[in-house]
């Protein structure tokens, strides 16, 4: 298999843009039109969340044993949508139409037996993944929202009691369905570790214009239900021993929430990894967990919050500036992990940041609220 084709012959398609979905969609559609009942009524003005990342992660079949774990998670997570192993072999179908489409001549044999095998990989793997959990978790969980606490104008508290118990790992992401918004699926994190009584608590900020967190954080009420699928991500995943750093973007504050918690279990009494969590916001009355967080800081010697505003002055205990320039000032940071999550600009940003400093990049692990990101792995 020649890697480096493939990934040429992708970066070609995909700079045919939305004209790629829309014929991936409508190839799939006429030829398996039992797939169309698995994807939201209106595809319209979507961003696309199957193709672009199908393309890449196919493409991309040489870290495949890196990606197992990422790609197990995509399979796990697919049942949500109602996919079987059946579909698989139309999506392939479909993937590789669209590509002989937009390649027209270069679509030689060669490449189509490439596509083929890399698809072939990739949904054996997920495929594989699936059929293990459906032996003992279900498609999906539904949950009951059993608090809606409106924090500031644009942030919303949820807690969720599952139906079945969902087990998952701080730092990783389950995705969420609001029957007011059939078959839209977005990532939210749990913002704790896994309660004995099951709850789950999202952060969840509105987003001008998107549509499920408009609905979570204005339309949603107690007693809801909602859906959730299988945990997925790896990225923030708490291993090793060194001090921690975390640097907190808004809501991206809710992975490191429950990381803290799991090391606040697991710390009781013995070795401690001291953690400096910085997190930003433009204005102080943005710090919607303000309180809670400063209960988990006293109760927990090791752990030092440091909430920051960007577009105020300083006031006690509120430092003034990017989270990530306020880490800066506090220290250099020269044995840490480093951890990082919030919007894709915040991320971008402080990777920059840290990078100019001289923070080493293999120390450092991000994750970004942008759908896209879930085509897994942390350089
Ligand atoms: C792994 C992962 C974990 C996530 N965890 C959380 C979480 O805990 N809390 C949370 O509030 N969100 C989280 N998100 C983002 C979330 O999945 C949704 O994308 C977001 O809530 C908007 O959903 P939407 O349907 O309203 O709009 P979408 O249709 O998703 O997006 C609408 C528009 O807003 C843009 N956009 C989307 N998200 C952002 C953003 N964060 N900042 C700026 N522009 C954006 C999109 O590019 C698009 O143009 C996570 C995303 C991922 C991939
Ligand atoms: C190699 C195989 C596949 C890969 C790599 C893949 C990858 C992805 C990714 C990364 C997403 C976005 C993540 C998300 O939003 O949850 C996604 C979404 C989706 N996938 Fe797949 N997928 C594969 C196969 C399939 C198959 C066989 C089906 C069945 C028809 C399917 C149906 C969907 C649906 C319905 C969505 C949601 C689309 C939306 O919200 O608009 N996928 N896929």
């Amino acid at each position: 298999m020649d890697v480096t084709r493939l990934k040429d012959s992708w970066k070609k398609v995909a700079a045919y843009g939305d004209e790629v979905p829309l014929f991936f969609y409508s190839t799939l559609f006429i030829t398996h039109p039992e797939t169309r009942s698995l994807f939201p009524v209106s595809m319209a003005g979507q961003r696309d969340r199957l193709v672009g990342a199908l393309g890449r992660i196919v493409s991309d079949v040489d870290r495949v044993d890196e990606l197992v774990p990422f790609l197990q998670g995509l399979g796990r997570d697919h049942r949500k949508f109602a996919v079987v192993a059946e579909h698989y072999p139309a999506v392939g179908q479909a993937l590789l139409h669209t590509l002989a489409h937009f390649l027209g001549p270069e679509w030689k044999p060669e490449l189509a037996e490439d596509w083929s095998e890399a698809y072939g990989l990739v949904a054996k793997v997920m495929t594989e993944a699936a059929d293990e959990s459906a032996r003992t978790t279900p498609p999906w969980w539904d949950a009951r929202v059993i608090s809606h606490e409106r924090r500031s104008a644009d942030v919303a508290v949820i807690t969720v009691q599952p139906e079945y118990e969902l087990e998952y790992r701080p730092g990783q992401s389950v995705a969420v369905e609001t029957r007011l918004r059939p078959n839209v699926w977005r990532f939210y994190t749990p913002a704790n570790a896994p309660r004995r009584n099951g709850t789950i608590e999202f952060h969840v900020r509105l987003v001008g214009g998107g549509p499920v967190s408009t609905t979570l954080v204005q339309g949603v009420q107690p007693g809801d239900s909602l859906r959730l699928g299988a945990p997925v991500g790896d990225r923030l995943l708490l291993g090793g021993k060194r001090d921690l750093l975390m640097v907190a973007g808004g809501t991206g504050l809710a992975p490191f929430k429950a990381m803290i918690e799991q090391l606040r279990a697991e710390q009781a009494g013995g070795d401690v990894r001291r953690v400096s969590l910085f997190v930003g916001a433009p204005y102080a009355r943005d710090h919607y967990d303000y309180p809670a967080l400063h209960e988990l800081a006293g109760a927990c010697p090791w752990l030092r919050v440091v909430p920051c505003v960007s577009r105020e002055a300083p006031r006690p205990g509120v430092e003034s500036g990017d989270a990530v320039d306020v880490a800066l000032r506090y220290g250099t940071w020269p044995d840490e992990d480093v951890y990082v999550c919030g919007s894709p600009e915040m991320v971008t940003g402080t990777l920059r940041r840290l990078a100019q400093a001289g923070v080493t990049e293999d120390r450092v692990r991000y994750e970004d609220f942008d759908t896209t990101s879930t085509s897994g792995g942390n350089p």
